[in-house]
């Protein structure tokens, strides 16, 4: 399957990536996971980013796109895969679409999940991720970790994200509302979109994502 996940900042969308990648068995495919992968590194794609990111803004289309491409040319990645983050403008969407005729498949479904934005803020307030890898995400009362500070999955530390700094957080969010929600118009048009609640427990939501999917 070929799946893209939307929604705002906060929504769940790398929680329920790792679930929903493991129960069709597809990769996942974050963008915001491979830019913070480059920071880490020290790379010049990394440096690029990091001020984009600090400050709300999406990082530009041109240096995006080809991370993401690449990304999707992986072996791992030709029978399917799910799509967090990306694409995140209409553009980015139309680059998509040429790169998926090029190779002659289709998405399968556009996932939009829904959240209130009082729910958005308390959730990214709260949030705490792996120095070792961005895609361990916790919760200081929604998913707390055995040890406070500590890992589950690597014994990394963890931190709070850069941006996820309250004035930051207001910009992403607006970033969202004007950038990355026509996207949701544009894939509607394709009768791609199939819309769920993320509130709840993760493994709520999941299994409403995996009925939403058909599975
Ligand atoms: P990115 O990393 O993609 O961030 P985002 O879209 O803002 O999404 P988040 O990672 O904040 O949230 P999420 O929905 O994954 O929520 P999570 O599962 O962590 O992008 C960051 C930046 O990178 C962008 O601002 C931009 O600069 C750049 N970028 C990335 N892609 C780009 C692109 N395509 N183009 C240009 N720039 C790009 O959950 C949040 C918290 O809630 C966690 O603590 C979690 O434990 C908790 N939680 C999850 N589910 C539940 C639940 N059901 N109940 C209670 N708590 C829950
Ligand atoms: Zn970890």
């Amino acid at each position: 399957m070929r799946i893209v996940l939307v929604g705002p900042p906060g929504a769940g969308k790398g929680t329920q990536a790792a679930f929903l990648a493991q129960n069709l068995s597809i990769p996942h495919i974050s963008t915001g996971d491979l830019f913070r992968a480059n920071i880490s590194q020290g790379t010049d794609l990394g440096k690029q980013a990091k001020s984009y990111m600090d400050a709300g803004q999406l990082v530009p289309d041109e240096v995006t796109i080809g991370m993401a491409k690449d990304r999707m040319e992986q072996p791992d990645a030709v029978n399917g895969f799910l799509l967090d983050g990306f694409p995140r403008n209409v553009s980015q969407a139309e680059a998509l679409d040429v790169a998926l005729k090029a190779d002659d498949v289709k998405l399968d479904a556009v996932l939009d999940l829904e959240v209130p934005e009082d729910e958005v803020v308390k959730r990214i307030a709260g949030r705490r991720i792996c120095r070792n890898e961005s895609a361990h995400v916790f919760h200081v009362v929604y998913k707390q970790p055995a040890t406070e500070g500590v890992c589950d999955v690597c014994g990394g530390e963890l931190y709070q994200r850069d941006d996820d700094k309250e004035e930051t957080v207001r910009k992403r969010l607006e970033v969202y509302h004007t950038q990355t929600e026509p996207i949701i118009d544009y894939y509607r048009e394709q009768g791609l979109v199939v819309t769920i609640s993320a509130l709840g427990k993760v493994e709520e939501v999941t299994a409403r994502a995996m009925v939403a999917l058909g599975r």
